[in-house]
């Protein structure tokens, strides 16, 4: 890695401990305005102190992230496919690497479907996007995006992330499975989690990420299960406290619980 490749991935990738909390704010590429991120400023802000860093598309970064901020930026560049269009496969590179820099982006992300009708197009889309990134010494997140009819088992997410690897991405985002450990001993560069759908209850938030870390995980990329969540600074600072503190499940859920109340109180005081 050259110099300025390793400096944008130690803002991503903590060099203290190797981890990261990535807060995923980027559904609306697909999804349109998803539920609780609807207007992203106003999820954003809140949560921005807390976060690593921030991945989203450049339309809602300029629109509502403010430019004095010093979040790194993950920048999702893949997309052009919606929930209600033909294939979610489909996707194409969306934004130039000079937009990209313009943007000051410190990593680039895009989504593979491996498996898919579209799997060749989203492979070469990585290959391409690693060789611009190698080119201006950015790195890249390959997001091992699930089609419908896949089985998100660790034979699935262990495929789909050593070829992520392998076409050179820096760093992967898949999903917890059973036997993760052999999805993160089967991939060359660390691997990080989705949270995927909102969970039932609070603590399943944080028993999904402490057993991701235990099991080899270098951090989260999650969005749902923080900004859905009733109390999302709380949660933010739970996961976190599991990322980069190490906390157990019990130290964690005790400690949400704490932040939960001082968040209720804020949110009361500025109504
Ligand atoms: C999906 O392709 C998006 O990149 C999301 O950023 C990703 O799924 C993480 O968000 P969540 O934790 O809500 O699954």
């Amino acid at each position: 890695m050259d110099w300025g490749m390793k400096n944008r991935y130690s803002r991503i990738i903590k060099p203290d401990d190797g981890r990261c909390v990535m807060l995923a704010v980027d559904h609306g590429y697909f999804l349109g305005p998803t539920e609780k991120l609807e207007v992203p400023q106003r999820t954003i802000k809140p949560l921005l102190p807390f976060a690593d860093s921030l991945m989203l598309t450049r339309g809602v970064l300029r629109t509502s992230v403010n430019p004095s901020t010093n979040v790194p930026i993950v920048l999702r560049v893949s997309g052009a496919t919606s929930i209600v269009g033909e294939d979610l496969s489909k996707e194409t590179i969306t934004t130039s690497i000079e937009d990209a820099i313009k943007l000051n982006a410190s990593c680039l992300a895009l989504s593979i479907f491996v498996g898919s009708k579209y799997e060749h197009q989203t492979l070469a889309n990585l290959a391409s996007l690693v060789d611009h990134g190698e080119k201006y010494g950015i790195p890249v997140l390959a997001v091992t995006a699930v089609g419908k009819e896949m089985v998100r088992d660790s034979r699935y997410l262990g495929l789909a992330c050593r070829i992520a690897g392998e076409l050179g991405a820096h760093l992967v985002k898949t999903y917890y499975c059973e036997n993760f450990e052999k999805v993160v001993e089967g991939c060359p560069v660390p691997v990080i989690i989705a949270g995927g759908k909102k969970l039932e209850k609070d603590i399943d938030v944080l028993e999904l990420t402490f057993n991701a870390i235990t099991e080899g995980a270098a951090g989260v990329d999650m969005g749902r299960n923080i900004w859905q969540s009733e109390y999302p600074v709380a949660m933010i600072k739970a996961v976190r406290s599991i990322v980069h503190e190490n906390f157990s499940v019990k130290e964690a859920y005790d400690f949400f619980v704490k932040e939960k109340k001082n968040e209720h109180k804020n949110t009361t005081i500025a109504r």
